[in-house]
């Protein structure tokens, strides 16, 4: 017998994969069938019912038959889980999201499932009880008999299989309707078996566990028969000893190993699947951070199984080319040539001491995931076929022809009626933007589920201008003074507008007041930039040049990335020699002799133009923007592709890191800086003077939070904006649909339901902020609560009965200065205190200080 092996050369550049190929779990979100019906009758049972009429069939949410909902035939009892619903999907799913709700019937119903737990099988035989990252298996379930409780499964399930268990605090009745939200899972694979990962010992003694912590399989010196944070659809970030998920230890993203632990040079990993398919490629997520010794492997070597148990002696090599200097994680893509197979064996060789792995992906017989968003259908629809349906091939073609011909005119209309609109439209169109994408922020529901929640008792405040499947109606049912408010708010606006109020708003003293209707924003094309700008403002600065220099991109050195967004990268790089292009009255906070470290937002060349005008557009407002306390544009690139624009950078880095490295380095008796009360003070009233600034030209800032200010020396302070594109920091922003995201821990109430963002909303943040730096930004704002949580807690805002959450008051934080953040997150924006006072209010205090 021959050996065949099909050797690859893999050159490792910037390997961008396509998001088709992989499951991505923001997306992966379509009902599964439970209230749409593609799931049949039989596919749901359970383990007893308490009569026909609440048989398992009953228990789809959201519709009322039989008597309503699945009930088993005894109350649940907290000390026996036997009690569960289940449910066939058929084929193995990706599970990111369940929803629950009791027995209503009308209002004759009251019985529903204080909280439940989940089991998940692949095969039917193993089951495995579902836990979340913290290692808890209860789920918080419904409080009422009517409304739906929606829970994100952190981490996803991949199953086939899924248990309900309804479980109590004391004996009682239960009933449960449920729905399952996700997408077929393509990739196949049932289990993957592995060593087991290590943990990985910095220099400085901090040790980095790179386990494998939601494997659902046996685990020892190596793991067998299950999945986990290889499969978990989160990969990790360039720097393997941060992690995405908030709390979670460093290194929870990767599952790592040592060579010296592998005398054959390379690791394997067997993966099974669900049957015999045909495979395209294998991607892997590896970190390459070589400065601390992790490289991607220098090659991998596969081997097939079909149905025999033999490896075939066929395999495929791929060795990999690396001459890059770039240490970003990233997926390599490995040929699998269209071998056949059921199971699948690879060797893994080091090509350093450590090698990291976040995700392994398998694309196979052409199976494409549907990331697009917002698909108007669940994606596991199947698509009927109607034999009765005979096609009449003369009429189509007719037929498909004046469709297409109706199409092209109708578009043209189309096309000329939004473009004649366009520029008078754009203002007040941008300023809803941000509410139309928060609204907007929902679950994957087709559009047809208007009536959605059969309980909701008030049309939601969506109505009016967007399709009413926002999630947030579900999550808070919303009293009628809400829509009343809403609807006046918008007509306030577009009043606004037609007037065609162009003098900036000031009260009577001529202070300016929060100019909530004049708002334009512009969202910063590179993900992270979200200034707001009033319109008389734009109209000054579109007349004149840009006022800063172009930069020699020659004297750029790259040093790290610092964040990617959607149309380009943000990099810390050294210029040299930028003090020559700069204004007379900027002193740069750099030693002397060293290069100057700056931040470098860069466009990517093949952004539209849409994305370049705005890109050009924050150039100019940023060059305008003089302040000692917000970071300044200090030059540009953009005389050739791809544009740049170059801010400052400061040598300590971001707020959050330094005020959490100091708080960290303070406990062993290091020579760290002992950061008291009065330079925390310091720096908050720093940022204050600086949105003072902001504030006085009616900028609104929409994301000030310590990840977005950088720290000097002597505890200067700077307001930047690149916070938003940072990886690190994800944690911190709301995604849903992988569209918006949202910094919804430092929104105030009116930012996060109506979309307005004003200076007041920027003084919200502040407060928030502040917390944070008095706290060391030892953890999240509101890390007890989950995001939805946090969105139901902005509801308890709006609605005022005293049932809000606020912030406690950190150890170190002085009454006064406590009472100062209670009342920046008041109800009425307009008794919000002014970022003026608050400035006045963080002055040195001498009875606290001396
Ligand atoms: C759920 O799974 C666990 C094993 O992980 C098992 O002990 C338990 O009996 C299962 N419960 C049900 C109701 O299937
Ligand atoms: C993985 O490491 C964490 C942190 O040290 C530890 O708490 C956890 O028990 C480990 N999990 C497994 C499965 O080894
Ligand atoms: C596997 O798929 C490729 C392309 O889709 C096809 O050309 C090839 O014939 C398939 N192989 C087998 C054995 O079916
Ligand atoms: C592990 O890798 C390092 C760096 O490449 C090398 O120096 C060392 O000899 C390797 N150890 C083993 C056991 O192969
Ligand atoms: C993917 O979803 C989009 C949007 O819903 C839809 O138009 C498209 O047909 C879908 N594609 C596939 C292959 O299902």
């Amino acid at each position: 017998m021959t050996v065949e092996k099909q050797i690859t050369l893999i050159l490792v550049l910037q390997l961008l994969s396509s998001v088709e190929s992989q499951v991505n779990p923001a997306v992966c979100r379509y009902p599964l069938g439970m209230t749409g019906r593609q799931i049949p009758d039989e596919d749901i049972t359970a383990s007893s019912q308490w009569s026909e009429s609440t048989a398992a069939k009953y228990g789809r949410l959201d519709l009322e038959e039989g008597d309503g909902a699945w009930c088993p035939e005894m109350p649940v009892d907290p000390e026996e889980l036997t009690e569960f619903l289940q449910i066939d999907l058929r084929v193995l799913h990706f599970i990111t999201l369940v929803g629950t709700q009791g027995r209503h019937a009308g209002g004759h119903g009251n019985e529903f499932a204080q909280m439940f737990k989940i089991n998940y099988s692949r095969d039917g035989t193993r089951w495995i009880s579902w836990r979340n990252r913290h290692g808890s298996q209860v789920l918080e379930g419904n409080v009422n008999p009517y409304d739906i409780v929606l829970k994100d499964l952190e981490p996803p399930i991949i199953a086939r299989f899924l248990r309900f268990i309804p479980v109590t605090d004391h004996s009682m009745n239960v009933c449960l309707r449920v729905e399952l939200y996700g997408c077929a899972w393509l990739d196949g694979l049932v289990s993957y078996n592995s060593p087991s990962g290590q943990q990985f010992l910095l220099p400085e003694g901090q040790i980095v566990n790179l386990n494998d912590t939601i494997y659902d399989g046996a685990v020892g010196y190596s793991m067998t028969e299950g999945l986990g944070q290889l499969t978990d659809g989160v990969s990790g970030l360039d720097d393997f000893t941060l992690t995405h998920e908030y709390h979670m230890w460093p290194g929870y993203d990767y599952v790592g190993w040592s060579n010296e632990s592998f005398p054959n040079g390379y690791v394997e990993i067997m993966f099974e699947f669900d049957r015999i398919r045909n495979f395209t490629t294998m991607k892997v997520h590896c970190n390459n951070m070589f400065s601390k010794g992790v490289k991607i492997f220098k090659e991998v070597q596969c081997f097939f199984r079909s149905e025999a148990n033999e490896w075939e002696a066929n395999s495929v090599i791929s060795v990999l080319i690396m001459d890059d200097a770039n240490p970003s994680a990233r997926y390599v893509t490995v040929q699998l040539h269209n071998h056949m197979a059921r199971a699948i064996k690879c060797q893994y060789y080091f090509a350093d001491s450590w090698m990291m792995f976040s995700e392994i992906t398998f694309e196979s017989d052409a199976a494409m995931y549907n990331n697009s968003l917002s698909p108007p259908r669940p994606a596991s629809v199947p698509t009927t076929y109607d034999p009765t349906l005979k096609i009449d091939d003369s009429n189509t073609r007719l037929l498909i022809g004046c469709l297409v011909a109706i199409i092209f005119i109708l578009l043209a209309i189309i096309v000329i009626i939004l473009w004649r609109q366009f520029w008078q439209k754009m203002l007040e169109k941008a300023s809803r933007r941000m509410l139309d994408e928060e609204l907007t922020v929902s679950l994957s529901i087709p559009s047809d589920s208007n009536t959605y929640n059969a309980n909701r008792r008030h049309e939601s405040m969506s109505t009016s201008e967007h399709e009413s499947n926002s999630t947030y109606d579900r999550i808070f049912p919303l009293g009628p003074d809400y829509q009343e408010l809403t609807a006046q708010a918008v007509v306030e606006e577009e009043a606004g507008y037609s007037a065609g109020k162009l003098a900036l708003p000031t009260n009577a003293d001529g202070v300016p007041h929060y100019a909530e209707a004049d708002i334009v924003n512009l969202q910063g094309v590179t993900g992270g930039n979200t200034y707001s700008v009033p319109a008389i403002t734009m109209d000054l600065l579109s007349g004149k040049e840009v006022a800063v220099e172009e930069f020699p991109r020659k004297h750029l050195t790259f040093k790290e990335k610092l964040g990617e967004g959607q149309f380009g990268e943000v990099h810390l790089c050294e210029a040299e020699g930028v003090e020559d292009f700069l204004d007379k009255d900027l002193i740069l906070d750099t030693n002397i002799g060293l290069p100057t470290l700056v931040a470098v937002k860069m466009l990517r060349a093949d952004a539209n133009k849409n994305a370049r005008n705005d890109f050009l557009k924050e150039i100019k407002i940023m060059s305008r923007l003089k302040d000692p306390n917000i970071i300044r544009l200090l030059a540009v690139c953009i005389a050739e592709d791809p544009l740049c624009m170059i801010t400052e950078y400061m040598e300590n880095g971001d707020l959050n890191q330094f005020l959490s490295r100091q708080q960290a380095e303070n406990e062993p008796c290091s020579a760290a800086l002992n950061i008291t009360y009065s330079d925390l003070r310091y720096m908050a009233a720093q940022i204050a003077s600086g949105m003072r600034y902001l504030s006085s030209l009616n900028f609104v800032h929409r994301d000030l939070a310590t990840r977005n200010c950088l720290v000097g020396r002597n505890y200067t302070i700077k307001i930047a904006d690149f916070g938003m594109s940072r990886n690190l920091y994800s944690g911190d922003y709301y995604r849903i649909q992988g569209r918006a995201v949202l910094p919804i821990r430092w929104m105030s109430w009116e930012s996060i339901l109506m979309g307005k963002f004003t200076t007041a909303s920027d003084v919200w943040a502040f407060a928030v902020t502040l917390w944070e730096m008095l706290t060391f930004c030892q953890e999240q704002p509101y890390s007890e609560m989950s995001d939805e949580q946090v969105i139901e807690n902005t509801g308890e805002f709006f609605r005022d009965q005293g049932k809000q959450v606020y912030l406690p008051q950190p150890e170190i934080c002085p009454d006064k200065v406590y009472k100062l953040m209670l009342s920046c997150w008041r109800r009425e924006t307009r008794v919000r205190p002014s970022f003026q006072e608050i400035y006045q209010l963080l002055q040195p205090d001498p009875n606290l200080e001396n």
